[in-house]
């Protein structure tokens, strides 16, 4: 039973980070900060810097979003490594843990404190 909705949110949630083409709809940017306060700040650090008060600890460092290669990414390249989290990496994925609409916010507001720089390598 359990396996079966774990089954379906996934298959959900590959149909929904999917580009359609269509527009985004319009994110909560509080509920963004909201998140992220709660759940990456540890680790990313109030800026995303990547210098939260857990990054010490950990062998493989948390992204610094504030990167130009970080800022090169797209949106569905950040969703995703949320959704389903990097490899060998204390990044998890947090698919089980939030919801679709805090994905969408906490995505949009990484993109608030590090803005998209598409021309950066
Ligand atoms: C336990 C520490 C930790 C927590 C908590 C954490 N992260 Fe991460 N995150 C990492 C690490 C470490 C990496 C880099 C992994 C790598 O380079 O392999 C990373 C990478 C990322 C990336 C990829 C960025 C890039 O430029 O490739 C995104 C996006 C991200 N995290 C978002 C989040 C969000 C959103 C949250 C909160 C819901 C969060 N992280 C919570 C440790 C953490």
């Amino acid at each position: 039973m359990k396996s079966r909705i774990m089954l379906w949110s996934l298959i959900l949630l590959i149909g929904w980070a999917i580009p359609s083409g269509a527009q985004e709809p319009q994110v909560d940017l509080f509920q963004g900060e909201a998140v992220y306060q709660a759940h990456c700040v540890r680790c990313h650090g109030v800026q995303g810097k990547g210098d939260g008060p857990d990054a010490a600890s950990l062998i493989v460092p948390p992204a610094n979003f504030q990167r130009m290669e970080s800022r090169a990414k797209s949106e569905t390249d950040l969703r995703s490594a949320i959704i389903w989290g990097l490899a060998f990496s204390p990044m998890h994925g947090w698919w089980d843990t939030l919801s679709i609409e805090d994905i969408r916010a906490v995505t949009a507001y990484i993109r608030r404190i590090a803005p998209y720089e598409p021309s950066s390598p």
